[in-house]
């Protein structure tokens, strides 16, 4: 049940009339609404250049949208909902048009007393993230005294440093960091926030999660579709700045922070931003040796043919963006001196997974080695499923009844799905409540977002100033380029291939 009070509000949604909006964001407010999680003076005001009237809008993003579930909703909930999704066409572009977005907020706040609260959300592209809070502020909407006005920022924040700290600047002329709402979505994730609750409320895992005990942090993203029809975007992107520069570096903050003073937005996004400073860079120099990068190639997949990336649609055949990246990194700390951080994220791999994977020292000294032809590797495993099958697994050694020490493998599991009567929020349901009530915990910071670019900036550098550094073909299918299995210790210890199913390893996804 919620504990704070939502104050009411107009959201208003730049780019209403795209993919995110219809696919994401009007779902997630329409299941909060119908949860009665939102005021009785709350209003959805879409904005976007496509020539829509307030009911064009309703019946395409709701009362006829592929993606609302409205099956077993009763008639009255829905007209309601309908009733509070208004539209106005502006060309998006142009600073003159937004007095027309002014004249709509204020008859509105009057119709609905909405008590002058707004969000914006930007859910258009990037080009506009720093034009609409420019536009708004010339109309004195970033402001309203004794009423809140906040802004949502959808990803990519910034394409690199430079645009990223630009971006920072420009949005800082009209909106205080307090106002500001970056959104990752991987953050609004249950498990991605368990992750600071398995570390910070159980006695047995904090004492032990530090240098002295963990031998090696893995983390794992992987995706079994290709880039399809996005390969226009895609090719301008690539891996590392897709997944791996904001929601795995998210994940890495999650798994790596000090604990915070308080579970406050402050604290936690202050734990955060230290850790990012405390990544070693790796220099250009080094990149050859702590990366790997891929892109995938043609194959066949469960008896199907998949295209290679390069034969992608509108991608160029002499692509060099990378589908697969794999990085080694330290964090320059007293906790995490000396403990090698893996992260990998790939299009085309076996299966469609996000998990950690922490790894534990072994014991100093092994007193079942004469048994070495029965004794799997004894390194103790936690793995923190984000997606899907999510919950825990902790991986240790048992004795194999009958005689002598044999010892094997085995795991004990959590699965959420056990929890069966607590309904598991999407990430945007999650993120838009926060950010209504004001709560900034899951939203990144502007520091931390400029402190990942910085790690990340120099490999993109040197993969373009450096043509020796090899990009490898992968299959289809595989687990990456073959010289990412030897990252970690080859010959002892190599990646956790994870399957669907948290329990099981890679051999169930077997192509
Ligand atoms: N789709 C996703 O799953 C997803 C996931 C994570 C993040 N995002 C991010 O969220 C944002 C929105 O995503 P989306 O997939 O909804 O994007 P989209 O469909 O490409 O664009 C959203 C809307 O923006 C308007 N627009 C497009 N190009 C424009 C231009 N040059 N100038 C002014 N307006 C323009 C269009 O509306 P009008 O033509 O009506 O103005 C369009 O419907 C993007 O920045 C994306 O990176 C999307």
């Amino acid at each position: 049940m919620l504990q704070v009070k939502i104050e009411p509000l107009i959201l208003v949604i730049f780019g209403a009339s795209g993919d995110l909006a219809k696919r994401k964001l009007l779902p997630a407010i329409f299941d909060l609404y119908h949860q009665e999680y939102l005021p009785e003076n709350f209003v959805v005001l879409g904005v976007s250049r496509t020539r829509w009237t307030d009911e064009q809008f309703r019946d395409d993003v709701f009362f006829h949208s592929e993606f609302m579930k409205l099956d077993e909703v009763p008639d009255e909930v829905k007209t309601s909902f309908g009733d509070r999704l208004f539209y106005q066409a502006i060309d998006t572009n142009s600073m003159e048009d937004y007095r027309m977005v002014k004249d709509r907020l204020d008859s509105l706040d009057t119709q609905f007393q909405t008590a002058g609260n707004a969000i914006f959300y930007l859910s258009t592209p990037p080009v506009l993230y720093d034009k609409i809070p420019e536009y708004l502020a010339h109309f004195d909407l970033n402001r309203k005294p004794g009423s809140y006005r906040r802004l949502v920022i959808e990803k990519p924040f910034g394409n690199d440093l430079a645009s990223a700290k630009a971006l920072n600047i420009s949005l800082k002329k009209h909106f205080d960091e307090e106002q500001i709402y970056r959104i990752d979505h991987y953050l609004g994730k249950e498990t991605v926030q368990n992750l600071l609750v398995t570390r910070f409320a159980n006695g047995v895992f904090e004492p032990l999660w530090n240098r002295n005990y963990i031998h090696h942090v893995e983390i794992t993203n992987a995706e079994e579709i290709g880039v399809g029809l996005r390969g226009g975007y895609y090719d301008t992107s690539g891996a590392l700045r897709d997944m791996l520069q904001n929601h795995l570096m998210q994940v890495v903050a999650h798994v790596a922070m000090e604990p915070p003073i308080s579970p406050s937005a402050t604290s936690i996004r202050n734990e955060k931003t230290k850790l990012f400073e405390s990544l070693r860079p790796i220099a250009e120099t080094e990149v050859a040796k702590y990366t790997v990068r891929g892109q995938y190639m043609a194959s066949r997949i469960r008896g199907e043919t998949v295209k290679g990336y390069r034969e992608e649609e509108r991608v160029p055949a002499d692509s060099k963006t990378e589908t697969f990246v794999a990085v080694k990194f330290f964090i320059d700390n007293w906790r995490w001196s000396g403990v090698p951080f893996y992260a990998r994220t790939g299009k085309r791999l076996p299966t469609r997974v996000t998990e950690v994977c922490i790894t534990f020292n072994q014991p100093p000294h092994t007193l079942f080695r004469r048994q070495q032809e029965m004794f799997e590797s004894a390194n103790n495993q936690l793995v923190i499923r984000i997606q899907p099958d999510e919950g825990l697994l902790l991986r240790f050694g048992m004795k194999v009844p009958g005689e002598g020490f044999h010892v094997k493998n085995v795991g004990m599991d959590f699965h959420y799905s056990d929890l069966s009567e607590n309904n598991v929020p999407e990430a945007y349901e999650r993120l838009l409540l926060d950010c209504m009530k004001g709560d900034a915990t899951l939203y990144a910071h502007g520091d931390s977002v400029e402190y990942s670019w910085e790690f990340v900036e120099p490999i993109l550098d040197a993969w373009k100033n450096d043509a020796t550094i090899p990009i490898y073909g992968y299959p289809s299918g595989s687990w990456g380029p073959e010289v990412a299995d030897n990252m970690i210790e080859p010959g002892v210890l190599s990646w956790r291939n994870p399957c669907r199913r948290l329990t099981e390893d890679t051999t169930c996804c077997e192509l």
